[in-house]
């Protein structure tokens, strides 16, 4: 999508959203209690064929049109009137969403309710820490707790429908979604996905304090070339099948209700008018049953692309395609031409019906018809509450990865540190603290890391705040004009320099600081991409000088992607990367810094020392000269920072005693793996314990190593644990480009576990016929 449009887009939208605080309001409509059991199929199908029955054509194509409320056409009211609207997205104040579901429910000749969607991604009032930070949990029942509070908040305010999970994979960090998704590997991916899924749908579609689930950017997105948003994925189908889609297919397995169609081409054809995606794979393969909603406009891109002649060609082309809904902005290509694509016999009217049935199904499901309306005073009081509060600083607990912690520099000794500095551009930002995608949040009740640690240290530690240096975008973000508060006037070169030298004086005479750097969370996300992995801004420098000070710091890291830290690496003794860990972020990171919680995260990508590395991952082939595999550059090491799956503990651990129930096994046989994991510190900590594998030869080349198992596991000091997985041809077999099918090896395979995808406890099986 051009960046001129979308700029304008969001002026739009920040209009509106000035308009749209949720007010507590009295109760208009009493809320009769949902369902407590999912519909049955067979009648769902019946009430369905009876609704297309009585549906003209424009109808039924108004189930395929959804709008941005804030970039609507001018006549939006009489449309939904009229039946020709099925969904508006982000309409996110419960009076305004019940004034417009009047429209259609008590205005429309069928009386269709709308469905109200919103980009609900880690956190709606609550924020949770960015999705990134929650795949570093590696926790997937933490993923479901997150995301099921996010899904009751939004549907406090009438929200029936997020935009998530997105789970494209990411290996190439300049890409600034890498924050929105679970990281690099599939296995951990697919793992994050069905977790997200069952938090905001519940255990069914219409699950009562759950909304419906769109899985996204299907499929590639991930892939832009050169980590620039939106351009081409060029995507070999070994990749696809083995690396692409499974977190794709596995929150379909997990029952997800709706796809989301990505903007990029894949393979010179886009996405959103890609057949053989959205028919073949996803209905013939999966047997998905839900609905195709596009991306903002990305039917209109057809046109951009030069895939489509013009709007009505669009519309056809994503229509048969299998995109079902049209997500649109002021116009939908859908709105205007499917009508006559019907009279020209471009498209038949049973192909629209078939096309309406799946959403109209969900609307049923989700219980749209029985309870339209949302309760408007149930909202504030749902919002917030103290224990989602508590979740989002458990949350943000566990999501920390310790990246570096030279002679148990931390956790601080408490009460040892009279004279804290807190220093860094984001130590004390509301908004960069609960970090993007989220527009719901109240900053006010945002716990910044300065006000995190005084809460905590209280009066007897002074714990004083410099922001260091002032860092920013070169071009802005598209985001800017959405978020409240305003921007501070950027500083002359005289203040920057002041401001350094007040930093660095703050340093000098406090006996401890704690150094934030990072980018701000407008430097990553959607139009978010880089080309350097640099710190922006003068943080290099302000770190250096810190250092240079010889005063004790611990460098907190606040960011979704991996950012070029070899010098901290070198030079500061604990690093602790924070991610945007959300509404109660300073809280969590007081206690963890403390040793009031202890850091378990764990890496969902491989850290690369230089922006010249990537794309980098792990689960790289073993080919030629394999001995040289970390001397590939000759400027520099081409072995990771820090490996995939990485994290230190407060603790240590001990893996031994790997056992495998058998060493030869048939293709129909599987085999447990079990191994000991002991703690063998002082303090109760959690690890998560990684499983790899590697094929040693077949009818492909294999990954070194990809991951086939994890767990997280609490244990107290000195405690021991014996963990069991099994290992078979769900674990083994895989996508064979030169068969065009799955395929699955006589061979060897070695196996290791331990804490990260450089574990050396090892052993091996075979597979025989
Ligand atoms: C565009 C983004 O690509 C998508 O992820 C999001 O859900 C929609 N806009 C709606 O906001």
């Amino acid at each position: 999508m051009p960046r001129g449009s979308r700029a304008c887009q969001f002026v739009g939208f920040l209009l509106h959203f000035s308009l749209l605080a949720i007010v507590p309001r009295t109760a208009l409509f009493a809320q009769t209690p949902p369902a407590s059991s999912p519909p049955r199929s067979a009648s769902v199908r019946q009430s369905v064929d009876a609704l297309l029955q009585k549906m003209t054509l424009e109808e039924k194509i108004g189930q395929l049109t959804q709008f941005f409320a804030f970039e609507a056409p001018k006549d939006l009211d009489s449309k939904i009137s009229k039946g020709e609207v099925g969904s508006l997205l982000f309409v996110t104040d419960p009076v305004e969403r019940n004034r417009y579901q009047r429209l259609a429910v008590e205005n429309s000749r069928m009386k269709i309710p709308l469905l109200f969607g919103f980009d609900v991604i880690h956190g709606f009032r609550t924020g949770f820490p960015v999705p990134i930070a929650l795949a570093a949990s590696w926790d997937p029942a933490l993923i479901t707790r997150v995301q099921s509070i996010a899904a009751k908040e939004a549907g406090a305010v009438g929200i029936n429908w997020t935009f998530a999970p997105m789970v494209d994979i990411a290996r190439d960090p300049r890409w600034g979604r890498i924050i929105e998704g679970a990281g690099e590997d599939p296995y951990l991916g697919s793992a994050v996905a069905a977790a997200q899924v069952r938090g905001f749908q519940g255990d069914y579609i219409g699950a009562p304090d759950h909304i419906l689930a769109c899985v996204k950017h299907f499929a590639g997105y991930g892939a832009a070339e050169g980590g620039r948003d939106y351009d081409a994925s060029f995507i070999s189908d070994s990749q696809l099948y083995n690396l692409y889609l499974p977190p794709f297919h596995a929150a379909v397995q997990a029952g997800v209700g709706s796809v989301m169609a990505a903007y990029m081409d894949l393979n010179d054809i886009p996405a959103t008018g890609n057949r053989w995606l959205l028919r073949d794979v996803l209905r013939d393969r999966w047997h998905f049953q839900g609905f195709v909603v596009s991306d903002a406009n990305s039917v209109k891109s057809l046109e951009t692309h030069g895939y489509a002649k013009d709007l009505a060609d669009a519309a056809q082309i994503a229509f048969n395609a299998g995109v079902n809904m049209e997500m649109g902005l002021t116009k939908t290509a859908y709105d205007e031409n499917l009508r006559d694509s019907v009279r020209s016999g471009k498209v038949t009217a049973q192909q629209i019906e078939d096309a309406a049935r799946p959403i109209l199904e969900t609307k049923i499901r989700l219980g749209l018809f029985e309870h339209p309306f949302v309760d408007e005073s149930r909202a504030e009081p749902i919002l917030l509450t103290p224990e989602h509060r508590t979740e989002a600083r458990l949350a943000a607990e566990r999501t920390a990865v310790l990246l570096r912690n030279e002679r148990h520099f931390l956790p601080l000794p408490k009460g040892a540190y009279k004279n804290i500095a807190v220093v860094g551009p984001a130590a004390d930002s509301p908004h960069d603290t609960v970090g993007p995608w989220i527009f719901q949040e109240d900053l006010k009740e945002t716990v910044t890391l300065f006000a995190g640690l005084r809460n905590k240290l209280g009066t007897g530690t002074s714990v004083t705040f410099a922001p260091g240096v002032q860092i920013g975008r070169v071009f802005p973000s598209f985001f800017d004009p959405i978020f409240h508060e305003a921007k501070p006037s950027p500083w002359t070169p005289e203040q920057a320099d002041q401001e350094m030298s007040a930093a660095i004086n703050l340093v000098r005479a406090s006996d401890l600081t704690v150094l934030v750097l990072g980018e701000l969370q407008e430097m990553i996300g959607e139009g978010a991409s880089r080309g350097s992995l640099d710190l922006p801004g003068r943080q290099q420098e302000l770190l250096e000088k810190v250092v240079a000070t010889g005063k004790p710091v611990v460098v907190l890291l606040m960011n979704g992607r991996p950012l070029n830290i070899k010098w901290a690496v070198q030079h500061v003794p604990a690093i602790l990367d924070i991610w945007y860990p959300g509404t109660q972020g300073g809280a969590a990171v007081a206690n963890l810094l403390f040793g009031d919680a202890t850091p378990a995260g764990k890496l969902p990508f491989t850290w690369p020392r230089d922006v010249g590395q990537v794309p980098i991952s792990y689960a790289h082939n073993r080919t030629q000269a394999p001995q040289d595999q970390g001397k590939r550059y000759w400027d520099e090491e081409s072995t990771p920072l820090f490996p995939f799956g990485y994290g230190l503990s407060y603790s240590s651990f001990q893996y031994s005693n790997l056992r495998l129930s058998r060493s030869e096994i048939k293709r129909d046989d599987t085999l447990d793996v079990s191994v000991d994991l002991e703690n063998k510190g002082d303090v109760p900590a959690d690890e998560v314990a990684q499983l790899y594998i590697h094929q040693q030869y077949g009818s492909a080349s294999r990954p070194v190593r990809e991951l086939k198992g994890f767990e997280r596991v609490a244990l107290a000091p000195r405690e021991t644990n014996t963990l069991h997985t099994t290992l078979g041809k769900d674990q083994l077999a895989y996508w064979n480009s030169a068969k065009q099918d799955w395929v699955y090896d006589v061979s060897t395979f070695d196996v290791w576990v331990g804490s990260n995808s450089d574990a050396d406890l090892h052993s091996q099986f075979s597979v025989t016929n």
